[in-house]
């Protein structure tokens, strides 16, 4: 959507796959969903490194509403859970130099049974929310129809633009009607929303994540073209710092992440995150891969030829069980992530840059995890890739000639 926002893909917090749909405030006042909870992590964001990094959005998910649209028709937050109602929770989030997300279901209720927008009622909940100062709408798309949803989406983007407040557009229309062509069109889609939702949401587990990598990779030449600056596909939340992932398989979801051009907005305790996932999480290579300008989506390299200007995989099955992933970058730059599906042992992967498409030249490779860097590397040169499994080795591979200490173009390399 050519509304000057995100053109690099969104980061920030979301509260769903963590904090679902707690109400119980009496019980469980910590964890419920109520403005303690955003402004409890609007303080964690803007105190604790993450706003510098880029992490920028709060963002309420489902079950903030009240039962009850008010007597002037408008939605209206819970007000035992919001007492101080959502205007004042945005200028909270916006005294910190950060911005507020909130979400509305294009339907007759949210997917938690909470007031829903049908079609009459798009315009009046674009205008409350830019009235609120929201900065980020996420649109689910429980209990409606195809037809409704064909025009509601657009409904919605036209309805948020006549408010002349910058709100960013999450549509998660296409997850609900199977992410593929020709269902989806990705170029109506790009013309409407900022980001949308393609597939089933994320569980807190190595195997949700698993599939969500396949499910994209496999599908990666209708959804690949699709994303760019100001419209990105959205794998949904990083779950780093949670429950179901070891420290191997949470630098796989960042390093994906980040090839993917993906949304970075994590959903987990800031209050309470361990070293290890604040670690990755402010990996600063790693979000300088996911946020590079150029805003090209990666790939999953098998094996690549390039034909006539035309990039096409041969689907040749790895035997090691190391997947390739490339994402071309800015300033001649690439990355390169190496996934192990293995579970044995770490696996010393062979390879060599030529063998991954690159031109002869001369390179070097940062490593984005370890912060070492292998200098001397031409297109034929052999290298060797210790993976762990269910773990990645994710490299910067730049050309040698524009090294950090030449341009000073790479300020997060150790
Ligand atoms: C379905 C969405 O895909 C989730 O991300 C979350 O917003 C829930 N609905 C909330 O009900």
């Amino acid at each position: 959507l050519d509304n000057g926002l995100l053109r690099t893909p969104p980061m920030g917090w979301m509260a769903w796959e963590r904090f679902r749909c707690d109400i119980d405030c009496n019980n469980d006042p910590e964890n419920c969903i109520s403005e303690k909870l955003f402004r409890d992590m609007a303080d964690r964001l803007s105190e604790d490194g993450w706003r510098e990094l880029g992490y920028e959005y709060v963002m309420i998910d489902d079950c903030w509403m009240s039962m009850q649209r008010g007597s002037d028709g408008r939605l209206q937050p819970d007000p035992t859970r919001f007492p101080g109602g959502i205007a004042n929770l945005a200028k909270y989030i916006h005294n910190r130099g950060l911005k507020l997300g909130i979400y509305a279901d294009m339907g007759s209720a949210t997917c938690m049974g909470y007031p829903g927008t049908t079609l009459d009622k798009v315009e009046i909940d674009a205008k409350t929310f830019a009235s609120w100062g929201v900065d980020y709408l996420k649109f689910d798309g429980c209990n409606s129809n195809v037809i409704e949803q064909l025009i509601g989406y657009p409904l919605m983007s036209m309805a948020l633009n006549a408010t002349g407040r910058p709100i960013a557009y999450s549509c998660s229309w296409p997850a609900y009607v199977g992410g593929l062509p020709p269902k989806v069109n990705y170029y109506l889609l790009r013309d409407i929303c900022n980001v949308w939702r393609n597939f089933d949401d994320i569980q807190d587990s190595w195997d949700s994540m698993q599939s969500i990598i396949n499910w994209f990779s496999t599908h990666q030449d209708d959804l690949q073209p699709a994303a760019g600056p100001g419209g990105w596909n959205d794998p949904d939340m990083l779950i780093i710092g949670n429950f179901g992932l070891s420290v191997e398989q949470a630098r796989t979801q960042m390093a994906l992440w980040a090839i993917m051009a993906a949304p970075l907005i994590m959903s987990n305790d800031l209050r309470s995150l361990s070293n290890d996932a604040r670690a990755i999480l402010q990996n600063r290579a790693a979000i300088a891969i996911n946020q590079d300008p150029r805003g090209i989506q990666g790939r999953r390299l098998l094996q690549v030829t390039v034909s006539s200007g035309t990039i096409t995989d041969q689907f040749k099955p790895e035997k090691s069980r190391i997947e390739v992933y490339w994402r071309p970058l800015s300033h001649s730059a690439n990355a390169l992530v190496f996934l192990s599906r293995r579970q044995d042992m770490p696996y010393l992967y062979h390879s060599s840059l030529a063998k991954l498409n690159f031109t002869a030249g001369s390179y070097e490779a940062y490593d984005v995890f370890s912060g070492k860097t292998t200098t001397g590397l031409t297109a034929t040169t052999e290298f060797k890739v210790s993976i762990n499994p269910s773990g990645v080795v994710m490299w910067y591979v730049y050309p040698a000639k524009q090294s950090p200490k030449d341009t000073g173009r790479y300020p997060y390399m150790r």
